[in-house]
């Protein structure tokens, strides 16, 4: 009997569709073109044979995509998302969600701001997320690109001038640590979600209701400064040397985002990859990242 109720188990395992993957590419990045996301998507669905994967796309053409990855306020672009995942009927049994650079803590705004709206977010996985903001911009990697300089320039200029926190996408998550009080009152995005100025609630809730939150960290990580932000580790405050990690920070400390309940609840992963920002071997996606999160 129980041999019998082992295959009738297979086979539902075997036909039931498998859970869609959402990507939200980083700055420098588009959706869906070879060189870019597009190739991971390929990847993605030789993988897991049947699998539906929405690359977002933000913006009508490959070119506003990439723009609005410097240029469109962060708020609205997890609007548009929000809208966008909420109306898309393949998503409606819940799917994961993948994100790259920025894109990682765009996604966790997402599920943030937005996850009572959506079907069931399972594991969010965050690849270089910037979760506690950088500080600095050291170079700017494959992406030799105007409009990178630009942003270095404004970031050390001025970067929490409201006219920039509007109009520059990085300016919304630079976090610097000789002034805090500066950056939380002044960062339109980052601040926001992680409960620095009050304590939404919402965004605990909704946060605590994913599965998983995992977090990669390239431990040479040339491009993010500093790498501990992908473990949502940063500067103590006051200087920009020394620096803490998660534990010993005032959002775990005070738990502003419900963190400490996620990590004793074993919501929390943290792994890590000896490459620079993004460059992983696919054999060590699959092992550590696609066969325990997303089949
Ligand atoms: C795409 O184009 C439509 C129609 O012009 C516009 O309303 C919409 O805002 C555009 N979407 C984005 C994300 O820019
Ligand atoms: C908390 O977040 C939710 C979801 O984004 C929002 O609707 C609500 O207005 C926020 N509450 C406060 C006090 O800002």
């Amino acid at each position: 009997m129980s041999k019998w109720l082992v295959i009738l188990f297979s086979i539902k395992y075997i036909l039931a569709d498998p859970t869609p993957i959402v990507l939200w590419h980083g700055m420098g990045d588009t959706c869906c073109v070879d060189f870019s996301l597009g190739s991971f998507k390929i990847f993605l669905e030789k993988e897991i044979p049947g699998v539906y994967v929405l690359s977002l796309q933000i913006g009508n053409s490959t070119i506003e995509d990439f723009e609005n990855g410097y240029f469109m306020h962060p708020n609205k672009q997890i609007q548009h998302v929000c809208k966008l995942l909420a109306n898309d009927p393949k998503l409606s049994d819940g799917f994961n969600a993948i994100g790259f650079s920025q894109g990682a803590q765009f996604l966790r705004g997402l599920v943030q701001r937005c996850g009572h709206k959506l079907p069931a977010i399972k594991s969010l996985i965050s690849l270089g997320g910037q979760h506690q903001g950088v500080y600095g911009l050291p170079h700017c990697g494959a992406l030799q690109h105007a409009s990178c300089d630009y942003v270095r320039k404004m970031l050390n200029y001025a970067a929490y001038y409201s006219w920039v926190q509007e109009s520059l996408v990085q300016a919304t998550y630079w976090h610097d640590p000789l002034d805090e009080d500066v950056y939380k009152k002044q960062s339109q995005f980052l601040a926001d979600i992680n409960n620095e100025r009050e304590i939404n609630k919402t965004y605990i809730e909704n946060l605590n209701r994913l599965n998983k939150l995992v977090l990669v960290k390239f431990e040479s990580d040339s491009i993010v400064q500093p790498r501990e932000t992908e473990w949502f580790g940063f500067y103590a405050p006051g200087q920009a040397k020394v620096l803490q990690s998660l534990e010993q920070s005032d959002l775990y400390v005070q738990d502003r985002l419900g963190l400490k309940k996620m990590e004793e609840s074993g919501k929390l992963v943290f792994l890590s990859t000896p490459g620079d920002h993004l460059q992983f071997p696919q054999d060590w996606f699959v092992e550590k990242i696609l066969q325990p999160y997303l089949v």
